[in-house]
């Protein structure tokens, strides 16, 4: 499917994280020249810089099945012993948002992990046993957006661990640029580059963008996405020259104007904007530490001089 295509299938498709592909590519190409399957890996960053794509691309490159399931889905011991009992020699198995596996699943997934295999009660009472299940050897390929909140004896026994980064405007461009070719939609180079400066170093965002600003090009225009264009469509979309979008802003302008630019605490906030604070650190937190918009302090977030600039603020007085 179009779906499908829009993500790259190898690492040589891959565009950017560097690092991580450099890595992966010799610890693929060593598992595979002993014949061994890859010891497990944890995908860690932000959200939307491709987890789930490069777990894909590793079950790929491996030449093994993928199975996709995340953290809350996992329930009892039963549903994970459902989907290991299930899998082939080498699968991967892919966990999303690991961190949100519960404890008690958490202490089935050790003796999985190390020994590949299952010990399962049987029975309640007095008539209960134990039974161990000897499992197929098995990739598992973790991601989260905080391994800090990872149990230290979970995140042990992971092999690889690997922290995705936030995308440069030239590699955003560059998937721009590739996005487009799959939707088989022209689009100038400028045009491209416009959508990387407000992607927020993300290529889920990057190829939101790029959809958006397609449907523009398609209704308002002749299809094809010129610079021109696609400045107008972005200012409709609401995403500023940094790619902040309108709850970027009500969190900063919050802390400006509800709480003199901080120190105030997360739940504070969330409360005031009305977020949940768990999206507001997983989602949108990040980034704007990143750009050094905000900083965490004990006694709280606080905004910088820069919030102020950006948005023609008069800074306020001590
Ligand atoms: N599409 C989304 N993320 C991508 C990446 N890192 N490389 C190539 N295409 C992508």
């Amino acid at each position: 499917s179009l779906e499908q295509s829009l993500r790259p299938q190898t690492l040589r498709q891959y565009i950017g994280q560097d690092k991580v592909k450099e890595n992966l590519e010799v610890f693929i190409q060593a598992a595979k020249l002993r014949k061994e399957t890859l010891d497990h890996v944890l995908l860690y960053g932000p959200p939307g810089l491709g987890k789930t794509t490069l777990a894909t691309i590793i079950a790929n490159e491996m030449g093994v099945h993928i199975r996709t399931t995340a953290g809350p889905a996992i329930e009892r011991p039963g549903d994970l012993a459902a989907i290991l009992t299930a899998l082939e020699p080498g699968d991967v198995l892919f966990i999303d948002e690991i961190h949100r596996l519960p404890r008690s699943i958490e202490e089935v997934l050790y003796p999985a992990m190390e020994d590949f295999c299952l010990d399962i009660v049987i029975g309640t009472g007095p008539s209960a046993r134990s039974v161990r299940l000897e499992l197929p050897p098995f990739t598992l390929v973790g991601a989260t957006t905080r391994a800090g909140a990872l149990s230290a004896p979970l995140r042990d026994r992971f092999g690889v661990l690997s922290r995705l980064e936030y995308y440069r405007e030239d590699q955003l461009r560059e998937i721009a640029i590739r996005t487009a070719e799959v939707y088989e939609i022209e689009i100038e180079p400028q045009a491209a580059v416009e959508i990387a400066r407000r992607s927020r170093g993300t290529p889920r965002i990057a190829n939101r963008l790029l959809r958006r600003v397609r449907d523009f090009a398609q209704v308002r225009g002749n299809g094809a996405i010129d610079h021109q264009l696609a400045q107008e469509a972005l200012e409709l979309l609401q995403v500023d020259r940094l790619g902040l979008d309108h709850i970027d802003h009500k969190l900063l302008r919050g802390i400006i104007e509800k709480f003199r630019g901080g120190p105030v605490g997360l739940e504070t906030i969330a409360a005031t904007i009305g977020e949940e604070a768990t999206t507001i650190e997983d989602v949108y937190e990040p980034y704007l530490l990143q750009i050094g918009f905000l900083q965490r302090t004990p006694r709280g977030r606080m905004v910088t001089d820069l919030v102020y600039q950006h948005f023609h603020m008069e800074l306020p007085s001590q």
